[in-house]
């Protein structure tokens, strides 16, 4: 708890290109969350170089997602919103319980064993133990609240088995971490291929909508998603591409499936994917504007890097200090 609030912690990897779908699956629903948790918002870029990265094509990526972060509406005078790497007790902390995590449970992580496979020529300890690093970013706020989606719930799941086995030698020095199930954001699927999510690793571009695409990109895009030869416009299951691009549609313009079915029904496909294309417009261009505008103002945005830095310091100092008395390191005085 801080300040009476329940602590919440995520974070984003600012490798590949954000989409539509990371915006309106997650970002778009953290802004309301600052009123009941004391969020943080982290950009993992230890967790980045895991994966060979291109130094300079980091940085500039790792400070457009702390500006996306801004521009989708986090306040960062309320939420925490850093660089993973300023931050030193990530790494202290990540040692710590290293040694608490025991190498058979790594050793099931399915994403290790996806990423050792796509990266069979770099498979160094860092991506073994990525686990133990989010497990320490998590555990280092006493965050009892994580959003993240399907593919991390077994490194959290990871993280509670580290936390409660740390507890039980040394007692209630960790917060269980839950996942976060509240008000979920929609399931956006790749426009090429509606049984997959739309992700920033596709392969076909035309998939995913990125959220710096411009409005022509965007519009030719919708344009060319997959539908289907039934020729009926209904929200169905059986109809998986016409079933994503009305869900992009209602969580871009606030409205109810039924609602849009009722709307379109009489028309073909090509008309609904053109507005389709403009309520993603809608939603996207302003957003771009807020970074560009962000972006002009260095000055503004450094301040923020600084003292949230600052702020998640102190509060995971606190953690950290505990945590270093428990398992035997001696105090200064
Ligand atoms: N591993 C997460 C991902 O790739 C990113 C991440 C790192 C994270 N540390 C975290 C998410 C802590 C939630 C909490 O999506």
């Amino acid at each position: 708890m801080i300040d009476n609030k329940k602590v919440l912690f995520s974070g984003m990897q600012a490798t590949g290109n954000l989409t539509l779908g990371n915006y309106l699956g997650a970002l778009k629903n953290w802004v309301t969350l600052s009123d009941e948790y004391e969020c943080f918002y982290s950009v993992v870029d230890m967790h980045s170089i895991t994966i060979r990265q291109d130094p300079a094509a980091l940085r500039r990526r790792a400070r457009s997602l702390l500006i996306l972060y801004i521009a989708a509406g986090l306040d960062p005078e309320k939420n925490c919103i850093y660089y993973q790497s300023h931050v030193s007790g990530h790494a202290e902390l990540a040692w710590i319980l290293n040694c608490f995590t025991y190498m058979g449970e790594l050793n099931r992580m399915t994403q290790f064993k996806d990423k050792a496979a796509k990266h069979a020529d770099n498979i160094n300890a860092g991506l073994f133990t990525y686990p133990v690093l989010m497990a320490a970013d998590i555990l280092l706020y006493q965050a009892d609240v994580v959003p993240v989606g399907i593919d991390q719930m077994q490194h959290l799941e990871l993280t509670r088995d580290i936390a409660q086995r740390f507890n039980g030698i040394y007692g209630d020095v960790f917060t269980i971490p839950e996942a976060y199930i509240g008000k979920v954001g929609a399931k956006i699927m790749s426009l090429q291929d509606p049984a997959k999510k739309m992700s920033k690793s596709d392969e076909n571009p035309n998939g995913s909508i990125y959220l710096m695409d411009d409005a022509d990109t965007i519009r030719r895009k919708c344009k060319r998603a997959v539908t289907d030869s039934l020729g009926e416009f209904r929200y169905s299951d059986e109809q998986p591409g016409l079933h994503n691009l009305i869900d992009i549609y209602c969580a871009c313009t606030g409205l109810t499936p039924d609602a849009v079915v009722k709307e379109f029904s009489g028309s073909g496909y090509g008309q609904f994917k053109e507005a389709v294309g403009e309520a993603v417009v809608s939603v996207l261009d302003p957003l771009q504007k807020r970074v560009a505008e962000l972006e002009k103002d260095k000055a503004y945005i450094d301040r923020v890097i600084k003292s949230n830095a600052e702020k998640a310091t102190y509060y995971s100092q606190k953690t950290l200090r505990k945590v270093q008395k428990k398992v035997g390191f001696p105090s200064f005085s």
